[in-house]
């Protein structure tokens, strides 16, 4: 049956083709996206040394077991019987042992790597230090100078970045995940996660919510943007003041990535219902009681919120939604 054999041996490397073909291997297939932070850099690595060894030992296991099934396959009657072996002591011994030292090298590899992936920062260097808060459905992100920013993240590019990860106690678990900048890392209520990453290219980076945490968990995506280091600083500089005098984009920030998840891009209702001429709006008090509190099946997206933060919401919704009505 050689037909047979050679149909055989052309599916098998046909499936090997498939397995190692660039397509497969790049970035829709089998590869990590493309690392900008050394510790992702490590962890892909791994991810690759990993790949390697188990692809290896595939077909390694596979190919002869393919090729014995088909070649020495029953074909009818037998009147001849093959020698009776009894044990081979150094065979034996030799695939007990290599399986072993390929697992122990692997696991002394992880262990070695695993740690790294969380720390970037050299001891004594300068780290920016960010709050990152999950909540339903947005990210919150807070620097050291009180500068708050809603689902983009600036960082300077080539500066060690500290994330410090957490959700609020009335929440539920979400988890942090910008693939090229960092590890994946939950944000649990009460409770907080520290990781690090130093981005070593300008860019934006998109990534998500991982943790399934309500309706709009599709809608909670995370943005890093790099930027350059002197444009970075004058960024969060001008953060820093425009927020403490109360004219910054914040309310815009809030607008977008809290309000909208849910009522929709033109507010004009998705999960959450239609805000359009909606004359609440335009009251302060009545925004800041529903936001703060919650209200029927919305959310208290606000609770915790600083006065400061609550303001800017407000002080947005008084000058683009009021719609001429003002003085509500
Ligand atoms: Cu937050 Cu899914």
């Amino acid at each position: 049956m050689t037909r047979l054999r050679r149909r055989t041996l052309a599916s098998l490397a046909l499936l090997i083709a498939l397995a190692v073909t660039p397509h497969a291997l790049g970035d829709t297939g089998l590869a990590p996206v493309d690392p900008v932070s050394p510790n992702v850099r490590e962890a892909r690595n791994l991810y690759w040394v990993l790949l390697g060894v188990s692809a290896f030992i595939l077909i390694v296991v596979f190919v002869p077991l393919a090729t014995f099934i088909v070649r020495y396959r029953h074909r009818g009657e037998r009147d001849v019987q093959g020698p009776q072996l009894h044990g081979n002591t150094r065979l034996e011994l030799a695939w007990t042992a290599v399986p072993v030292a390929i697992l122990v090298g692997l696991a002394a590899l992880t262990f070695y790597i695993a740690p790294r992936v969380d720390s970037v920062a050299a001891a004594g260097e300068e780290v920016l230090e960010v709050r990152v808060e999950g909540r339903q459905f947005y990210w919150q992100y807070e620097y050291g100078n009180q500068v708050i920013a809603i689902d983009r993240l600036r960082v300077p590019v080539n500066r060690a970045v500290r994330l410090h990860i957490t959700a609020p106690d009335h929440d539920v678990i979400h988890s942090f995940w910008v693939p090229p900048v960092g590890q994946k890392l939950d944000a649990f209520p009460g409770r907080v996660n520290t990781t690090e990453f130093r981005a070593e290219k300008v860019g934006v980076y998109d990534g998500a919510c991982t943790e399934f945490c309500g309706l709009q968990h599709a809608a909670m995506l995370a943005t890093v943007e790099v930027m350059p280091e002197e444009e970075f600083d004058v960024w969060l500089r001008a953060q820093a003041e425009a927020q403490a005098a109360r004219r910054s984009d914040l309310g815009e920030q809030i607008w977008a990535g809290v309000c909208a998840k849910c009522h929709g891009p033109d507010v004009a209702g998705e999960v959450g219902p239609s805000l359009q001429g909606n004359v609440i709006l335009a009251d302060a008090g009545a925004v800041e009681q529903i936001v703060r509190h919650g209200q029927g099946a919305m959310p208290a997206v606000g609770r915790g919120w600083s006065d400061r933060q609550m303001d800017a919401l407000t002080q947005y919704l008084r000058a683009t939604q009021a719609g001429g009505a003002d003085g509500g």
